[in-house]
């Protein structure tokens, strides 16, 4: 309850901030010019990506760029199909919510409306700086796979995995990661895992060389290489912003750890070839905090054909008390919405999130606020599919679908990354209180 209270009194807060804003007498409110109305807005919310070498297909940086676009730019903002953000605004704060406030958006409309005129140059705000090439600052280490994988013009391809040494001496923090994949249009997701020296995950497969799992001698390697258990790094999908952790969290690299790149690429009709770079950034203090990502998954789906609204559903308790931090939700071609809850003790829900989901945007949600949780905190994670012949993007009304890798298969992960002691790993985290006999298995 806690969330949703602080939530509101965020959301009403930034609209009284807003509307004394746009009240200013100083703001010409009639006509919007772009360097002082439009620009500081592209700033904030499209030039992450609408800059040279991102994912946005034109620059948003100066007026000759953006000029051209003002029409198309006005209807995408009044449809709200940019900036891309999918969490039903009635749930949850979230602080990489990048969405545009109605005053934003009015701004936009009347700037094109009036003839998206460029207005004073001294009224510019000073221009945002960017690492080249990342979105993060300059990565302290850049990560990248040893050989470029080949993509296919067409069909559907196997995981692709590529296992990277770090050579680390010692134990390291990452603060903030991000992604690049080398061909944005091909990657559909991917997972970097951390190996630490004593897993025996993907202990027979080549190092330094992309394979996938039907390569694999081992059918145990075979079979694990999708069901391990490692410690994630990060996770990426088109939209995906990066990793930044609050100040004293950070996640986790052992000493000699290897970096495993898990790679989902799909086709489009042209050939290429990818190879993906992470950047990373080090704490510079040792954190007293540990981000570990946890999933709630249902691998027992059975999507009847035809069906537009089908849910499935998984539910899980917290075995320790952890800090909630930020929730990814996953499917893949037939999902629908997807919803995060906790299911209070008197039976009471609670929504954390719920997302329009839309296939070619899979974004990860950071909370504004922290959400410490109780042991014992039941999380549940709901997930719906449009399994019908209206669905767009559905490959095969008529087919019953179950959980598989590929987009016309489906998955149901909701992906949540908590804080925990810097103690603590992913294993002693799953030892309930009372039941303090680690579990026996090998780490793979
Ligand atoms: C997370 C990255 C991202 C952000 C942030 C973003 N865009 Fe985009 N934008 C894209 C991508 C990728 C496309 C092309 C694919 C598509 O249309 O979905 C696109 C397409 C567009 C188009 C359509 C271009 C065309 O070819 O018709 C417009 C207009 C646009 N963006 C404007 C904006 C504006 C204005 C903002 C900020 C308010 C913004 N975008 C924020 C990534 C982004």
């Amino acid at each position: 309850m806690a969330l949703r209270v602080i939530g509101m009194l965020a959301v009403a807060g930034l609209a009284i901030f807003c509307a004394t804003a746009w009240q200013d007498p100083g703001t010409s409110a009639t006509t919007p010019t772009f360097y002082k109305d439009v620009l500081p807005i592209l700033q904030d919310h499209c030039q992450s990506c609408h800059r040279p070498g991102e994912v946005g297909p034109m620059p948003l940086v100066t007026y000759q760029q953006t000029r051209p676009w003002a029409a198309s730019i006005a209807h995408a903002v009044e449809m709200k199909m940019m900036p891309p953000w999918f969490a039903d605004p009635r749930y949850g704060h979230f602080a990489n919510d990048v969405s545009l406030t109605p005053q934003q958006i009015a701004t936009i409309s009347a700037w094109a409306a009036t003839g998206a005129t460029a207005g004073d140059e001294r009224d510019a705000p000073p221009p945002r700086r960017w690492a080249q090439g990342w979105n993060i600052p300059q990565p302290d280490l850049v990560v990248t796979m040893p050989k470029a994988v080949q993509i296919p013009a067409r069909g559907e391809v196997e995981y692709t995995y590529e296992i990277v040494p770090t050579h680390f001496a010692e134990d390291r923090w990452v603060q903030m990661s991000e992604f690049r994949p080398g061909s944005p249009a091909h990657v559909h997701h991917a997972v970097v895992y951390i190996r630490p020296p004593d897993s025996e995950w993907l202990r027979h497969a080549p190092v330094g060389e992309p394979f996938t799992a039907s390569t694999l001698n081992d059918p145990l390697e075979r079979r694990e290489a999708h069901e391990t258990t490692s410690e994630l790094l990060l996770v990426y999908a088109p939209g995906s912003s990066p990793d930044k952790w609050p100040g004293g969290m950070a996640k986790f690299v052992p000493a000699g750890s290897d970096l495993v790149f898990q790679m989902h690429y799909t086709t489009n009709g042209t050939a290429d070839q990818d190879q993906t770079s992470i950047g990373l950034i080090f704490a510079k203090t040792p954190p007293t905090q540990r981000v570990i990502t946890l999933q709630l998954n249902n691998y027992a789906l059975i999507i009847p054909p035809g069906v537009d609204d089908f849910r499935v559903e998984v539910q899980g308790t917290l075995p320790n008390e952890a800090t909630l931090l930020s929730l990814f939700p996953h499917m893949h071609l037939r999902g629908k919405r997807f919803e995060y809850d906790i299911v209070h003790d008197d039976g009471s829900v609670e929504i954390l999130l719920r997302v329009n989901y839309h296939f070619h945007w899979q974004l990860s949600y950071r909370l504004a606020a922290p959400r410490p949780l109780k042991a014992g905190t039941r999380l549940r994670a709901i997930a719906w599919y449009d399994n019908s012949k209206n669905n767009p993007h559905n490959p095969d009304p008529t087919k019953t679908v179950t959980w598989g890798d590929q987009t016309s298969d489906e998955m149901m992960v909701g992906f949540f990354d908590v804080a925990v002691p810097a103690a603590m790993d992913k294993w002693k985290f799953f030892v309930r209180h009372g039941d303090e006999k680690p579990r026996q298995e090998q780490k793979r």
